[in-house]
């Protein structure tokens, strides 16, 4: 009988010939000269396979939205792979995703009500934009297809949600993509695209929407999707109106209007969805990310009734919604997130959510006033971003070689901190159980990397108080 290779060691976690054997989303040449390799977490931190402790600022990936190493989501995983690890996803389902389902009926807003549930966020964008188009063929119009979303966007990695994205630094490569999707810009009011300020914009970015809708012929276009608040063109918060707009425009041209708040849902805009913060009711609403706090994989699209009524015609004119994959609904996965609803509303995360937000929205303003490199500082509840400038009026940004945002986020990690981070901006999305004292500790972390980074090429005091 043959044996496993005797490999399974700690040295074969670092050493150059063995990390050749996995591909991660960093560039690898770069990745493996210092590479970050978690071993352990708990609560808000991770510490990597040296020991070194980490804050995590950021849910690992605005995942783990309940705490690393929460006794209540593990016991409750436990517990549903002693009962039913998997049941069989093409004749039925089971009982822990119809009681999850019924969950999310009703903590979602409106009469979001219809669920399909699958383990990433690609999954149910992708699901979400095939449901747009059954949808309209099953209510006799055929020739709706197309799919607006917004440059700088991102929705996934598979092909179809990945042509809606809008980042081109991760589509060029993979073009050409999929026919049917079009792009508007975002509503990034601090740099608005239409050369206005809010308030005196009309909402510009909102309301062309729908001259594009014309221009393109309403009677093609399935959809719109947009993420609440953006997330990878640097935390785009849009001006309070701006999702009404959206909404009314596409009532008025019988347009599916998708929320993808695989980040923004369950918790982390200080209510269980951003579509309440905003108090807007899309018709379908993506959800992944922190649903499962991390534990297992875990994601949900969910529906309104009347968008899932024209899924219950008879089997002669109606085959039912042709989506699906292996996973989906999958008994531990549900079963995890069932007990992070139940962490969320037990441990009253949303207020905490808000009120630490707060907390650290001051943090990055005291920052702002200190180091005068700060130009805007967008998001909501524990989704937060900050945008660098060199030049507060002009808006100036630091040349790409600086690259502030990168400089000071890999400054963060050699300091035990992780958040998300770029060339022009930096995130932080904390777990919701996170503490003021922790939230002071990330923020004092992150005002020493500030002032390390920018004190080789320093020309400018800070602007006056
Ligand atoms: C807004 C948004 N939508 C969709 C996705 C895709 O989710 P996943 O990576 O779980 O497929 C992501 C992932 O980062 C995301 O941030």
């Amino acid at each position: 009988m043959s044996s496993l290779p005797d490999l399974i060691n700690v040295a074969q976690t670092t050493e150059q010939q063995f990390l050749r054997h996995i591909f991660v989303r960093d560039q690898m040449a770069e990745w493996s000269k210092n590479p970050l390799i978690m071993a352990k977490a708990d609560g808000v931190f991770y510490w990597d396979i040296h020991g070194k402790r980490y804050l995590d600022a950021l849910s690992g990936i605005y995942v783990a939205s309940v705490g690393h190493n929460n006794r209540r989501v593990i016991d409750a995983v436990r517990r549903q792979l002693d009962t039913l690890h998997f049941s069989p996803p093409m004749h039925g389902t089971n009982p822990v995703a119809i009681q999850l389902a019924n969950l999310l009926a009703q903590i979602a807003p409106g009469d979001l009500d219809a669920v399909k549930l699958q383990c990433g966020g690609s999954e149910v964008t992708e699901a979400a934009i095939k449901l747009a188009r059954q949808y309209h063929k099953l209510t006799g119009n055929p020739g709706k297809y197309k799919i607006v979303s917004r440059y700088q966007s991102w929705h996934g990695s598979t092909l179809g949600s990945l042509s809606a994205s809008g980042l081109k630094s991760r589509k060029t490569v993979n073009e050409p993509l999929a026919p049917g999707f079009l792009h508007v810009f975002p509503p990034t009011c601090y740099r608005c695209p239409f050369g206005k300020s809010y308030p005196d914009c009309d909402i510009t970015c909102a309301t062309i929407v729908e001259q594009v809708l014309d221009m393109e012929d309403p009677a093609t276009v399935a959809a719109i999707m947009v993420e609440p608040i953006g997330h990878t063109g640097g935390i785009i918060d849009p001006p309070d109106e701006y999702l009404r707009i959206l909404r009314d425009i596409c009532d008025r041209h019988n347009v599916l209007l998708i929320f993808d708040e695989i980040i923004t849902g369950m918790g982390r805009t200080g209510e269980m969805f951003a579509a309440q913060t905003f108090g807007v009711t899309p018709d379908v609403l993506c959800t992944g990310k922190g649903m499962s706090g991390g534990f297992v994989p875990l994601s949900a699209m969910i529906c309104r009734r009347p968008i899932a009524d024209a899924f219950w015609g008879p089997i002669a004119e109606n085959p039912g919604f042709v989506e699906g994959h292996t996973f989906e609904g999958n008994p531990v996965s549900c079963a995890a997130g069932i007990a992070v609803i139940q962490e969320i509303f037990e441990r009253d995360l949303l207020a905490n959510a808000r009120t630490q937000g707060d907390r650290l929205r001051q943090g990055f303003e005291r920052l702002a006033q200190k180091f005068g490199i700060i130009g805007d500082i967008r998001g909501k509840g524990l989704f937060l971003g900050m945008e660098f400038v060199q030049d507060l009026k002009t808006k100036e940004r630091f040349p790409n070689e600086v690259s502030l945002g990168v400089r000071i986020g890999r400054l963060a990690l050699e300091k035990g901190l992780l958040c998300r981070f770029d060339p022009h901006w930096l995130a932080f999305g904390p777990p919701l159980i996170v503490t003021a004292e922790q939230i002071d500790e990330m923020l004092a972390v992150l005002e020493q990397c500030i002032e390390e980074a920018l004190t080789p090429f320093r020309a400018r005091p800070a602007p006056p108080k």
